[in-house]
């Protein structure tokens, strides 16, 4: 067991100080991508990347943040290891740490990746269980916060799945200090209540045009998860009104952003006119995955060499 290091499972994981930090070496690592000034801070360095589902841009930001900074990456599907055949996650953890200095991981259950974090010698990132999406979520208050200023005191609207975003946008609304307004079918708000996290500063709606009113961001995602595709055509007609439209937009403050962590479904959770409109910042906000996840990378590594 490793109990010293620290790894990053949850946004609670980090503390508001070192979340103000990694923004500002976020900002910092975005501006010398853009001037072509690459400082090999981890070379040397190699990330494993773990998956037992889909991606696009976590897996793409992840492999092309370790390039920029000198490292290595190697991903693994979880299929194609030994863990397909039986092998524990308690055994494969304390091997797989063994080879590198620091590994992201996309699996199901959270269970499963707290039990690899706790036998591995190495960091451990969460890039998705079906609980949390916390490098998502910080890169998005990043994004925000490249547009509008400071997120403390403003209002977000979660608009629609209970989710793994859902949940890490939640732990961060008690980091740092913003109004989260949550609307989801009345039947599926049992999923708010099940959340073993504080809630303070969470209020649910069941109208999610009320929800909308006097918000700062309005952001949503896939109405069904990956893990939950059985529950699909159930969801398509529970969440029919939770589609992000021009009236939600219409009904926010004037200057209300539009974030969805992609990928998008057009004409169910978000329409067309609002995700490919003047509200919406998705494209800097994918992008930003790669700027926050190099300060990540960086950070981690180097306080669990200290
Ligand atoms: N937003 C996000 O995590 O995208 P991918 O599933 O493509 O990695
Ligand atoms: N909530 C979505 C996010 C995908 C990036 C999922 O878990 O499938």
């Amino acid at each position: 067991m490793n109990k010293n290091t620290r790894h990053f499972l949850r946004v609670r994981d980090l503390s508001y100080n070192e979340i103000q930090k990694l923004f500002e070496r976020s900002t910092l690592l975005k501006k010398q991508v853009k001037e072509n000034v690459f400082k090999q801070e981890l070379q040397n360095r190699t990330l494993i990347l773990l998956f037992e589902k889909h991606s696009t841009r976590t897996r793409l930001s992840f492999e092309v943040g370790m390039q920029q900074l000198g490292g290595n990456s190697i991903v693994l599907q979880m299929r194609d290891t030994q863990i397909d055949r039986g092998e524990t996650i308690e055994d494969a953890a304390r091997v797989i740490s063994r080879m590198c200095d620091i590994i992201m991981m996309r699996t199901f259950e959270h269970s499963k990746i707290e039990a690899f974090a706790k036998h591995s010698t190495a960091p451990i990132i969460n890039g998705l269980t079906n609980e949390h999406h916390p490098c998502q979520v910080l890169s998005d208050i990043f994004t925000f916060q490249e547009h509008r200023g400071n997120i403390l005191g403003k209002t977000i609207s979660w608009i629609g799945d209970i989710n793994n975003m859902c949940a890490s946008w939640i732990e961060a609304s008690n980091i740092l200090g913003f109004k989260l307004h949550v609307s989801s079918p009345p039947e599926y708000k049992h999923l708010l209540e099940e959340l073993n996290i504080n809630q303070n500063n969470v209020e649910y709606f069941a109208d999610p045009l009320e929800a909308c009113m006097q918000s700062d961001l309005i952001t949503t995602d896939v109405w069904t998860s990956m893990g939950f595709e059985q529950e699909k055509n159930e969801r398509l007609k529970s969440f029919e009104r939770w589609t992000v439209d021009k009236r939600k937009i219409d009904v926010a403050n004037k200057d209300v952003v539009f974030m969805h962590c992609l990928p998008a479904h057009r004409g169910e959770e978000v329409s067309a006119d609002v995700i490919d409109g003047p509200q919406s910042v998705v494209w800097q906000e994918a992008e930003n995955r790669l700027h926050f996840q190099k300060a990540l990378l960086e950070y981690l590594i180097k306080i669990n060499e200290a």
